[in-house]
């Protein structure tokens, strides 16, 4: 039997968390993940701010989410400060996810190439960002799921097996 994986899902999204407009991404992140048989322990909206998206990040890990999801600002625009926030309190970053994730989109869009989704080991989860569209979202998260029990599993120091 696999192990339970646990899930943080983290909006980022200036107009989201200040009511401006209903979030889509974390809800469609909550349904991929129960698609894929992950519990999700905890959500959150947050504004396009670092020291907000660093401390859900902390606060969700602390929780005992081995994989912390976050959707929204990898791109471009001046606000998008994700990948910023992310790197500011990362242990290793793990290029092959932003990687993967931006070569199978470009696939379905060009616009693709303006995500700078990546993923990394904070504290003791995988955190993935994934860009703030939702259908982006969990496309992208479809590119990468495979590797991600295993990843997990590394970063909480459970010994795993390829
Ligand atoms: N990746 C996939 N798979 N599907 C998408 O629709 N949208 C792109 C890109 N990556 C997209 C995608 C667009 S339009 C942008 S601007 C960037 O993600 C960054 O999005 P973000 O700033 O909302 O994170």
């Amino acid at each position: 039997m696999s192990a339970r994986l646990f899930v943080g899902i983290i909006t980022v999204s200036d107009r989201a968390s200040s009511g401006e407009y209903e979030d889509h991404g974390g809800p469609a992140l909550r349904q991929a993940c129960l698609e894929f048989g992950w519990e999700v322990l905890a959500e959150a909206i947050v504004p396009d701010e670092i020291e907000a998206i660093q401390r859900t990040i902390r606060a969700f890990s602390a929780q005992g989410c081995g994989l912390v999801l976050t959707t929204g600002g990898t791109g471009i625009a001046l606000r998008d400060v994700t990948p910023e926030a992310i790197r500011g309190i990362l242990r290793v970053e793990i290029p092959g996810f932003g990687e993967t994730m931006r070569m199978r989109s470009l696939e379905i869009t060009p616009n693709a190439i303006l995500s700078r989704s990546l993923a990394a080991i904070v504290d003791r989860s995988l955190v993935v960002a994934l860009p703030g569209k939702p259908s982006g979202a969990v496309e992208c998260l479809g590119f990468v799921k495979g590797a991600i029990p295993h990843s997990v599993k590394l970063a909480q120091g459970v010994p795993s097996s390829c």
